[in-house]
């Protein structure tokens, strides 16, 4: 059958989206961002396991948004952080929901990351060439245990009070600078105003001011290398995947770090 064709003069208009894309484009070079980030070549040994890192990455952004709403609403003086959380349970709307989703999600993300660090031990993708990925990742996983422990105490309660007490003892015991550590978190010999000022601050504003330009880094590092593939089948698959170019951006490394059977 012949193409149709467009009538002299009236060719179509492209549409409102795709104009607003080319002008970005013009500008900024998003489609060229959009290919080197998404459109890759991966490995077809790929499989369930390899979702642990983004699934990790979405349970992060969910703390991020449901924080800033619990902020919104918290009050961190030992006179007011308990009620201010009972206000949010009982009287914000929504309030229990954006609660409980930060309460549990702070959970999930401990079982997630050391899931998708257990997935990176076993299948070796720590090896050349992504040394500095399991790198930024061993930090990355000390700063989420560090958002839960200064979480923890936020609430204010009995358990909150004694979970930090123990925590900042256990601190307390490390040789040599366990004495100065101990000060720092307490901010004096035992817990109170200052430390729960103390731990708020870390919870929101140092350890976001880590963790979110590491995670970056992290994620650049991903796609500048390339993902790996499974150890035991993967290794020739992997080579004619970067022989395609799949890892992105410029340059190919030498050596895959998957090792031969
Ligand atoms: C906030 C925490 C983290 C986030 C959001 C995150 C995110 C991701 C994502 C999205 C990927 C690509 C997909 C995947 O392989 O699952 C990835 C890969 C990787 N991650 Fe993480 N990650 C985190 C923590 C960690 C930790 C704790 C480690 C290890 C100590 C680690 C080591 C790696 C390595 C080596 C890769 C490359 C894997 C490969 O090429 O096969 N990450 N990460």
């Amino acid at each position: 059958m012949q193409p149709m064709r467009e009538p002299f003069g009236q060719q179509t208009r492209p549409s409102i989206s795709e104009r607003v894309i080319d002008s970005l484009d013009e500008r900024l070079g998003v489609r060229s961002i959009w290919a080197a980030l998404m459109d890759r070549h991966i490995p077809r040994s790929v499989n369930w396991w390899y979702t642990l890192g983004s699934a990790t990455l979405f349970v992060f952004t969910l703390q991020v948004v449901t924080g800033i709403f619990l902020a919104a609403y918290y009050v961190p003086s030992p006179d007011h952080a308990y009620d201010s959380v009972q206000y949010i349970m009982n009287e914000v709307i929504f309030g229990q929901v954006v609660r409980g989703l930060h309460h549990w999600g702070a959970s999930a993300m401990v079982v997630l990351v050391v899931a998708h660090m257990l997935r990176v031990i076993v299948m070796g993708a720590y090896k050349y060439p992504r040394e500095f990925t399991w790198t930024a990742g061993v930090f990355l996983l000390l700063l989420t245990f560090g958002f839960g422990f200064t979480g923890y105490l936020l609430p204010w309660d009995e358990k909150a009070y004694w979970a930090t007490t123990v925590g900042t003892n256990m601190a307390g015991t490390v040789p040599v600078v366990g004495g100065f550590i101990l000060r720092v978190l307490r901010g004096g010999a035992d817990l109170g105003a200052v430390t729960l000022a103390r731990f708020f601050a870390f919870h929101v504003l140092l350890l976001p001011a880590l963790i979110v330009p590491l995670v970056g880094l992290h994620l650049f590092m991903v796609v500048r290398i390339g993902i790996s593939g499974a150890p035991d089948r993967a290794y020739e698959r992997e080579q004619q995947a970067r022989q395609r170019g799949y890892s992105g951006i410029s340059g190919l490394p030498k050596r895959s770090g998957i090792p031969k059977r």
